[in-house]
């Protein structure tokens, strides 16, 4: 008898695991987590150089935005295939097809909820109709692409004969890949076990399609649950760098491959990711998010490879294998060391860059040159951290979208004195220059006050955070901050060595995304989405 594991894409190399990254969709639905344009075309090459097999660029009816991002990623991806979501009506399946229709490797996702409470409460919909919105979803797509997929939404908790009936209903339809999601982080490993184990055992077709898995991680078994699936036949994953999405997240790209990687004992299987540009990319989509991993963060935390206890240290720098089950360079993790300084040229910093994995144009290069010699000026030692905070800086500038820059900022703080803040905004649509000044709290609350008052738009702080990117006195201090405004959070970054205006500038930025969503009458509702 054929094992699942052959069962299941037939085609593919034995035992070789799909990584499906789901970062610029599901993972920016984390709430705060929005990401602009270039943002997301900049993971997207990352991603593309983490050699994952599929690159889920976004849900494109759910705004302009996300349909031009899910377009330009499709422009420049060459080696992964592009994914983009819809649900089973005719409009969203025209505009994901529309959007990915200059990929190289094209895919169209479609999803339709199965579960009971999900077809009374949500859909209002019976079985037979669920099957028959499936069924056309599918095949409307197939008259697009070739390669479609279809998500049973809340699979995990549908009943087990219908599902079985949808998921053979759709491969008749052409859905070459069916991926069972565990969308509200439900299920448990033998639970999932048991799902997948199921279709194999039920689903008479399930030999003309891969079988993939999505899991939240609300219980924090969505890692757990995805190789629980593998052990049952799954060959794709779907996943997200630093297990970003909705609510708890995703499983976690980083954990996944490195479980499948450090225990090919156990799982038998191996993905094609190129696990040393793993920790990389993991600080870029913090970075660019503004959400921080947390340090004892499996792979990819601060504290991930570091030996407190002394017993420990001992072990390792007697043999490393002692207390360390993965070598830190096989993610990527490499010893902070200077890479340049206050006479680097352009040259230099280019070829840095490269190796980092950035290949930046020549005005982005030039931009990231001319931060590069005012940084060098203020501070002597220039770390990678600097340098993909620089190219952070200069992703974030290239939006079209921003409506305020900062001029100029001269703040009085201390004992005994009364907290004041002068700024300077330029309004980049028309140049012309704002100037005003603000008491406050401290001087950040008074640049905050002064620059709300200038900006003209009401929102409130929610979350600030601020940390060095590198050690020593010199270190440029970076802020991460929220604001609310219209009941929706923005985000916002600024980074110097001067932590005042770091504030300011991850000020001046949310207030600016702020302004396009408050404009925005097509605003992405989250909500909405799976
Ligand atoms: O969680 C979920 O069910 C999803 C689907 C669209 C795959 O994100
Ligand atoms: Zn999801």
């Amino acid at each position: 008898m054929t094992s699942a594991a052959e069962k299941s894409g037939a085609a593919e190399e034995a035992g070789m695991i799909r990584i499906f990254d789901t970062t610029l969709r599901d993972g920016e639905q984390s709430p705060g987590a929005s990401l602009n344009t270039s943002e997301k075309l900049e993971i997207a090459r990352q991603l593309e150089l983490l050699n994952v097999d599929i690159i889920e660029a976004g849900f494109p009816i759910s705004s302009p935005d996300d349909f031009d991002a899910v377009r330009a990623v499709s422009d420049v991806i060459r080696q992964c295939s592009v994914a983009a979501l819809a649900r089973c009506t005719e409009k969203d399946i025209e505009r994901a097809a529309a959007a990915v229709k200059d990929a190289a490797h094209p895919r169209i996702h479609v999803f339709c909820a199965t579960s009971a409470i999900h077809r009374q409460y949500k859909l209002k919909r019976a079985e037979e109709e669920i099957i028959k919105l499936s069924v056309e979803g599918v095949t409307q797509a197939k008259s697009h692409v070739q390669d479609v997929e279809f998500s049973p939404e809340d699979a995990s908790r549908t009943e087990l004969p219908f599902l079985t009936q949808v998921v053979e209903a759709v491969i008749e339809a052409g859905a070459t890949t069916v991926n069972i999601p565990d969308t509200v982080g439900y299920s448990t490993p033998g639970h999932f076990t048991r799902i997948i184990e199921h279709l194999f055992a039920t689903v008479k077709n399930i030999d003309r399609a891969v079988i993939s898995v999505h899991c939240h991680n609300d219980l924090g078994l969505a890692v757990a649950n995805s190789l629980a699936a593998v052990q049952a036949g799954a060959r794709q994953v779907e996943c997200t760098i630093n297990g970003l999405g909705e609510r708890a997240g995703n499983a976690s790209l980083e954990e996944v491959v490195m479980a499948l990687h450090t225990r090919r004992d156990v799982y038998q299987c191996r993905t094609r990711v190129n696990t040393r540009r793993i920790y990389p990319l993991s600080r870029l989509v913090s970075t660019l998010t503004g959400i921080h991993v947390q340090r004892n963060k499996a792979i990819v935390g601060e504290n991930a490879f570091a030996h407190e206890a002394g017993i420990h240290q001992h072990g390792v720098l007697a043999h490393r294998e002692t207390y360390e089950i993965m070598n830190p360079e096989d993610v990527g993790i490499t010893a902070s060391k200077l890479v340049l300084g206050k006479h680097s040229g352009r040259h230099a910093l280019r070829e840095r860059l490269v190796k980092m994995g950035y290949e930046l144009d020549d005005a982005m290069l030039d931009q990231v040159f001319e931060q590069f010699k005012q940084l060098a000026d203020r501070k002597k030692e220039i770390f990678d951290e600097d340098l993909e905070a620089l190219v952070g800086n200069a992703l974030e500038e290239k939006t079209d979208q921003r409506t305020w820059e900062l001029v100029s900022l001269q703040t009085i703080g201390g004992t005994g004195v009364v907290p004041t803040a002068t700024v300077c905004l330029r309004n980049l649509h028309d140049q012309s220059t704002v100037t005003g000044a603000a008491t406050g709290d401290g001087p950040i609350d008074a640049a905050f006050s002064c620059i709300m008052q200038l900006a003209g738009v009401e929102v409130e702080l929610k979350e600030y955070d601020l940390r060095a990117v590198t050690g020593g006195r010199d270190a440029q201090g970076e802020v991460h901050l929220e604001l609310e405004a219209g009941g929706h959070g923005y985000r916002g970054r600024g980074r110097s060595t001067d932590i005042i205006e770091a504030s300011v500038l991850a000020y001046v930025t949310a207030i600016n995304r702020a302004i396009v969503g408050l404009k925005s009458s097509t605003r992405k509702e989250k909500t909405a989405l799976p």
